[in-house]
């Protein structure tokens, strides 16, 4: 092999490389509460009102942090308040299909109290 050929294939190789490793970061997170973090921390916004680790910002946010609060909500009721919004929260403006990967990362989010006897 001379050294052009050479040299073009060691470009092609590289070039394959990076581009099978760029399009490898568009393809969708593993999981739902990944692709739920993503879309609470990004475009929906989410954080405007519930931080991060899902402490309230805004007077009336609940505490996501809070085991005892999830136990009291069902899927669907999360599903809902996040799908028409809810009080002061505005709907969430994003595909329907972000909304059980929204409630997965709200899931996610509780604490669990080793201090106390689970029920
Ligand atoms: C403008 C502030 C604001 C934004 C933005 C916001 N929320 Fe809320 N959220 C609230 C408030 C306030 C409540 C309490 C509503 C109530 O109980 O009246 C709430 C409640 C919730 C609840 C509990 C619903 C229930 O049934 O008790 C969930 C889950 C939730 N938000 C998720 C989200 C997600 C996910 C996003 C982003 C897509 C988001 N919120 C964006 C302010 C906000």
């Amino acid at each position: 092999m001379n050294t052009a050929r050479l040299r073009l294939f060691i470009f092609l190789f590289f070039a394959l490389l990076f581009g099978s490793v760029q399009a490898g970061q568009k393809t969708e997170p593993a999981t739902p509460a990944a692709k739920g973090r993503k879309v609470y921390t990004g475009s929906g916004g989410c954080v405007a009102c519930h931080a991060r680790d899902g402490a309230p910002i805004v007077q009336g946010a609940p505490n996501f942090r809070d085991a005892g609060w999830q136990r009291k909500k069902t899927d669907a009721q999360l599903a809902r308040s996040i799908r028409e919004g809810k009080g002061t929260m505005p709907k969430h403006a994003g595909p329907e299909s972000d909304i059980p990967a929204l409630v997965a990362y709200v899931r996610s989010l509780a604490v669990v109290q080793t201090n106390r006897p689970q029920k």
